[in-house]
């Protein structure tokens, strides 16, 4: 490392300014924000399928007009992450056959069935509050380009979670088969839902790092906590039970107590082998694939443009 490279790295960090794509930057840093980067794009991107399979059941226009908005927003967040990638070096080609290789990760929350239009509620609350707890705090991550998406992505986050909020709420003034459809998903989506956060702090090898770097600006447990305090007077207000009976409020500590996720699931989902995995990952190779020929478009098209204005 050439004399003072490191020292400016370390002393932009210190004072919480941003790190720019031209700047220099440690090689780990690099290669972390390029895995957290690409893991949140694959995972806004295979996040379409899960609420996009009730596209063409929705009950009302209403409701498909909302979610074919909401899964536009989640290609449109994708397609932010993988630009901010790229202004690390990476190459979004690579990035997606690493996707449908396997060889890199997406978040183990869309790895689970929907299946009932309930769970596209479901997922706006949870799901959507839990990305946004997780993500407000990115925005003030130390590499700018990340920081910077993640603002207008959390904007549209905040729209996904009160549409599930509103459908779940229309749907529990309805029918006792309403309200339980809606119960049903909840018990369904909940555990889930708070391993969105990753493993346990004492178990998740990337933290200390990240939270050095200032990437990360709050440990996985904590991020967790604050979802639960966060959620469970929703939940009360909604009229349903979220599913773990260890779950109370702790008048000394002024946050909820809960129970432990299964660890054991949330390693075996993020290994490849929840409910979904294989299924998504085909989907997303055959769309790749059957793309294929608007790829060659947009570059012979590019490629004519460039040799017209040449002339
Ligand atoms: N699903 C899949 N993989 C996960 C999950 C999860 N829920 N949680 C952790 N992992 C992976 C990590 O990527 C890491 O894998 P790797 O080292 O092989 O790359 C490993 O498990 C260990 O975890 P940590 O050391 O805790 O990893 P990290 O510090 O990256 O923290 C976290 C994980 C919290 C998900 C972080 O990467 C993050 O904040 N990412 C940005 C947000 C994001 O990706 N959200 C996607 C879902 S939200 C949405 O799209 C609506």
């Amino acid at each position: 490392v050439a004399d003072g490279l490191q020292e400016r790295f370390d002393a932009t960090i210190a004072r919480d300014q941003r790190i720019e794509p031209r700047d220099w930057m440690p090689e780990g840093y690099r290669a972390t924000l390029i895995r957290q980067i690409a893991q949140h794009a694959h995972s806004e991107i295979i996040g379409m399928q899960p609420e996009g399979e009730w596209i063409t059941r929705a009950p009302s226009l209403r409701r498909k007009a909302i979610l074919f908005a909401k899964v536009q927003d989640e290609a449109g967040h994708g397609l932010y992450l993988y630009s901010a990638a790229e202004t690390l070096g990476a190459d979004r080609a690579d990035l997606t056959e690493r996707l449908i290789e396997g060889r890199q990760k997406y978040s183990s929350i869309f790895n689970y069935p929907t299946l009932s239009f309930a769970d596209v509620g479901v997922i706006g609350w949870f799901v959507d509050g839990a990305a946004i707890c997780n993500q407000v705090p990115l925005c003030r991550s130390s590499y700018g380009p990340y920081a910077r998406a993640m603002v207008r992505i959390c904007k549209e986050e905040s729209f996904h979670q009160r549409q599930g909020y509103e459908l779940l709420m229309t749907m529990m003034r309805g029918t006792d088969a309403q309200r339980e459809m809606v119960q049903d998903a909840v018990n369904r989506w909940w555990w889930p839902s708070l391993m969105m956060f990753g493993p346990p702090d004492d178990n998740s090898p990337n933290s200390a790092r990240s939270m050095a770097w200032k990437i990360k600006r709050h440990s996985n447990d904590e991020l967790r906590r604050r979802f639960v305090d966060m959620t469970v007077p929703q939940a009360e207000k909604l009229g349903v039970t979220l599913p773990d009976p260890e779950l109370r409020w702790n008048e000394e500590r002024g946050h909820h107590d809960f129970g432990t996720p299964d660890w054991d699931e949330l390693t075996r989902v993020i290994q490849g082998d929840g409910p979904c995995n294989a299924r998504r990952v085909e989907r997303r190779r055959t769309a790749h694939e059957e793309g294929a020929w608007v790829r060659e478009a947009a570059l012979a098209h590019a490629a004519k443009q460039a040799a017209r204005t040449a002339r």
